[in-house]
């Protein structure tokens, strides 16, 4: 039986505190006979009900008059399919709007802290305010931001799990606000709001070389507007503003230093009704209009705890400490369980990796991430600091009270709570594990924003990074909305010109302030990748002037000969012949990167132009694009199909990016990449801008043999080095870890970076061989290059219409493929073999054909640590 599920607003999870007047819908039409497909539907909100004829279903415009602030609608659909089935009305979804309008705030800034102490570690305030509830409330809502994080209690009790609120955006430009529901935890008499603020990215030190103080401001506040609803329908917005008292908070905290919390210093009862504040402090009011920023609603998930991990191992060391090993590195915390006397305090040291056996701290630079617990002496206490986050697999506890115990210290896992959509399987367990570090890395490096890395003095949203992890992002978990709040700080962040800062959002850390290709890129890269993957229109809409004012300062920045071959460049940073202090020193010509980089951006713009019907631009932009085209092939590539420079990078741009004309150039620069990477022994000879590519790169040229042996390869420099090593994340530099077990001693190595992760969307389409073929997967293409030895392997992926899965074994010369269609998309499958394509609808398909193995070299055995780490053994 057909029937409507997973019925949506935007990419959100949750539907309270929607910011959008026009949320689009989307639904999934499951349990359809194969084959079958929706011909029209049907959407009913505020008793109106919309019949369309058709078979949209992702990200359907929002059919009625639009939303007005604090609205709620529930809204449902049903489809008719073509076999004449028809479903039943979806289960409703509530969609609730937040405050849509600046002029719903009639509030002010309470700020406990107008002016930033010394620097240093800074402490955390507290502040609430009273009120009375006289009549039965039927809804209450805090609507709520700070200047700082903040943490919310409402008579004692935290009405959310929410952690970091409210985000790291582009303050000056837009300050997020979030959206509770505080009915249950109201009472009738008197009521307390309790908010405890910490500087978080707003004040205090962010970023690298010592880091910027105070980016944003000097004060700490928040804003913060209490609504309840009577049984009658009466919005009352409770006036506060004279309520609101403060105190200094009971812990330090900074995101890089830690937090030190110490349990005495806590008001008992200080954030519900009946305390008494008499001696507590009035705050300055600031006036709401005071600060211009935005306040915008988030489009994705909160940051919250999504996993909990015990120890794999604890040692007490001969200094007394308990070194603890998670067994994975995350980004999180500690959670302790203490009993000790007042006054006792335990702290918590957090470190990656082990190198001669201690901590490793030296890579966190100027991020101590030490927390400490000073006890209340109150029986059993629990605590985990809320005000930081650190990047770390290892922590040693100093100074414990008493013998460790089972349960006593455990790692909370934290990031933004994306829901998984991707997922990929082998009959190979290096790959596996491989695969399992980029997803690790992921989680680790989206909390809530796209980093570069989770541990560090640093942890910024570098745009080269997530420009080439966006397309395996968009598979692994939903993490459109994430993205999509980020590039409108992109947006916000570009300078007149066009030109897009190396990370976003901002801070003048002394980095080159001069735009970067393959950085700068993400600002069309990024969204032409939520629109192939997500099939989301609306993102080359909203991003479209962003877009093109990148594309016209990479043409303006251009010399006479139309190449943007001048000025700074990161260029293939982290090529591993570069030296280690010296990572942009690359063997691949720098402005080669840029100048293939611009044609490639020129032309996806153009193509972003023409799906918004913008015939103008769209024929600009290609003609441009043209002439970038033959401008890169006049400066960089011989008649004969010669590549300069003559390196890895170089040819898989060349053919990834489809800069060469002629098949006889592509034939020639298929053959000389095959050649170097055979003469650089199968090991990694790329940065971050080769690395994504070079898979395909080969496999575009019929070597996916290569490919494999490039993949599978472990001898350093490779993907697989790090997994031999006992990686549970990818690692920044190929050899963070050099094979004697030493950190690499460059100032900059994390063992959790993403970016050279990309090579996982390689594994989803060519290895499982499961690809979007039209946007958000309307149209898949299945097309699995069996090889390195493999005996099988599978993908799925939830994409917008459904699961989809690829799956394929072989048995000698016998090789099956068994795909799944989902209702509403169509499928190619083109098997190795090379036969015609055929064409499936909906549905689980299995073909099978001969196909002998070209494994000129099976996959060498890797190397394995089984003691390193406890996911080693779910996937040997
Ligand atoms: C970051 C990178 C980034 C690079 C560019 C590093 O410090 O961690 O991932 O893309 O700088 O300069």
């Amino acid at each position: 039986m057909a029937r409507i599920t997973s019925l949506r607003a935007e990419h959100r999870q949750q539907s309270h505190g929607i910011g959008s007047t026009a949320p689009r819908l989307s639904w999934i039409v499951a349990g359809a006979a194969p084959g079958d497909v929706q011909i029209g539907y049907e959407i009913e909100a505020r008793g109106e009900v919309i019949a369309v004829e058709g078979t949209d279903s992702n990200l359907v415009a929002w059919p009625f008059a639009h939303l007005t602030s604090r609205e709620v609608v529930a809204v449902r659909v049903r489809a008719r399919l073509r076999s004449g089935e028809a479903t039943d009305w979806s289960d409703e979804l509530e969609l609730e709007a937040g405050l849509l309008k600046r002029s719903d705030w009639a509030v002010d800034w309470v700020t406990p802290s107008t002016s930033a102490p010394a620097e240093g570690v800074r402490g955390t305030y507290l502040a609430r305010a009273t009120f009375t509830v006289d009549a039965p409330v039927v809804r209450a809502r805090v609507y709520a931001s700070a200047h700082g994080i903040y943490a919310l209690e409402v008579n004692g009790i935290a009405p959310t799990d929410e952690l970091l609120a409210p985000g790291w955006t582009s303050y000056g430009h837009r300050v997020r606000y979030q959206t509770y529901d505080v009915t249950p935890q109201l009472t009738a008499g008197q009521n307390a709001i309790g908010v405890e603020l910490s500087d978080g990215w707003y004040r205090g030190r962010i970023g690298f070389h010592g880091g910027v103080w105070d980016n944003y401001g000097t004060d700490l506040a928040i804003l913060l507007q209490l609504e309840l609803t009577t049984a009658d329908g009466t919005v009352t917005r409770v006036p506060l503003e004279h309520s609101w008292r403060w105190l200094p908070g009971p812990a330090t905290a900074s995101l890089y230093d830690g937090e030190a919390f110490d349990a005495r210093l806590v008001p008992r009862g200080w954030s519900a009704g009946g305390y008494d504040d008499s001696a507590w402090q009035t705050p300055a009011i600031v006036p709401f209009d005071s600060f211009a920023a935005d306040l915008v609603a988030p489009t994705g998930p909160p940051v919250r705890v999504t996993e909990v991990l015990r120890p794999v191992s604890v040692e007490k060391r001969e200094n007394g400490r308990y070194r603890l090993d998670f067994g994975q590195n995350i980004a999180g915390l500690l959670r302790i369980r203490v009993s000790a006397p007042a006054g006792h305090t335990v702290t918590l040291h957090h470190a990656e990796v082990l190198e001669n056996g201690e901590l490793a701290t030296r890579p966190l630079r100027g991020a101590p991430s030490v927390d400490s617990y000073t006890a209340s002496g109150d029986g059993v206490e629990q605590w985990s600091p809320r005000f930081t986050v650190h990047g770390f697999r290892y922590a040693e506890v100093e100074n414990w009270p008493a013998e460790l115990g089972e349960g006593d210290v455990e790692a909370v896992v934290i990031h933004s709570d994306m829901q998984r959509s991707g997922w990929f399987q082998s009959s190979h367990p290096g790959l596996n594990r491989l695969h399992e570090n980029v997803l690790w890395s992921m989680r680790d490096n989206f909390v809530d924003l796209p980093t570069d890395c989770p541990q560090r003095d640093e942890r910024l949203g570098w745009t080269g990074d997530i420009q080439v992890f966006a397309p395996t992002a968009a598979f692994l978990y939903s993490s459109t909305g994430v993205l999509q709040s980020w590039l409108r700080d992109v947006a916000a962040e570009q300078k007149a010109s066009g030109s897009v800062p190396n990370f976003v959002p901002w801070i003048e850390c002394g980095f080159p302030s001069d735009a970067s290709a393959a950085w700068g890129d993400a600002a069309v890269i990024v969204p032409w990748t939520i629109y192939e993957r997500l099939g989301d229109v609306g993102i080359l809409e909203t991003q479209y002037e962003s877009m093109k004012a990148w594309v016209d300062q990479i043409t303006a920045l251009a010399r006479p000969n139309g190449l943007w071959s001048d000025g700074f460049q990161l260029g293939d940073w982290l090529d591993p012949a570069a030296p280690p202090e010296s990572p942009g020193d690359s063997k691949t010509d720098k402005y080669l990167v840029s100048s293939a980089y611009q044609a490639h951006s020129t032309r996806l713009f153009a193509k972003a132009a023409a799906v918004l019907g913008k015939t103008v631009d769209a024929e600009h932009y290609a003609k441009l694009a043209q002439r970038t085209l033959v401008a890169f092939r006049d400066e960089y590539v011989t008649a004969t199909g010669r590549v300069v420079s003559d390196t890895v990078t170089a040819l898989a741009l060349c053919l990834v990016f489809d800069l060469l004309p002629e098949q006889s150039m592509r034939d020639r620069a298929g053959k000389r990449l095959v050649e170097l990477v055979a003469e650089g022994d199968y090991r990694i000879q790329t940065g971050f801008v080769g690395t994504p590519l070079v898979c395909d790169a080969l496999a575009a040229v019929g070597a996916i043999d290569e490919a494999y042996h490039l993949l599978l390869q472990d001898q350093l420099p490779s993907w697989l080095y790090p997994v031999s090593m006992g990686a549970t994340t990818i690692w920044e530099r190929w050899d963070s870890m050099l094979p004697n077990g030493e950190v690499n001693p460059g100032e900059m190595t994390s063992f959790n970076h993403y970016a050279l992760g990309a090579v996982a969307d390689f594994m989803h389409r060519v290895v499982a061989g499961l690809a979007p073929a039209a946007p958000g997967y309307a149209r898949v293409v299945f097309a699995p290059k069996p090889g390195g030895g493999l005996s099988s392997a599978e993908a799925a992926h939830d994409t917008p219409y459904g699961r989809a899965s690829s799956a394929w074994s072989r048995d000698g010369d016998r090789f099956t493929l068994t795909v799944e269609v989902p209702t509403g998309a169509t499928g190619v499958i083109r098997l190795p073999s090379g036969e015609p394509d055929i064409e499936v609808t909906s549905g689980t398909h299995t073909v099978d054909c001969d196909y002998r193995s070209i494994d000129r070299d099976p996959a060498r055995p890797v190397r394995w640590n089984p003691h390193e780490n406890q996911n080693n053994e779910k996937v040997a």
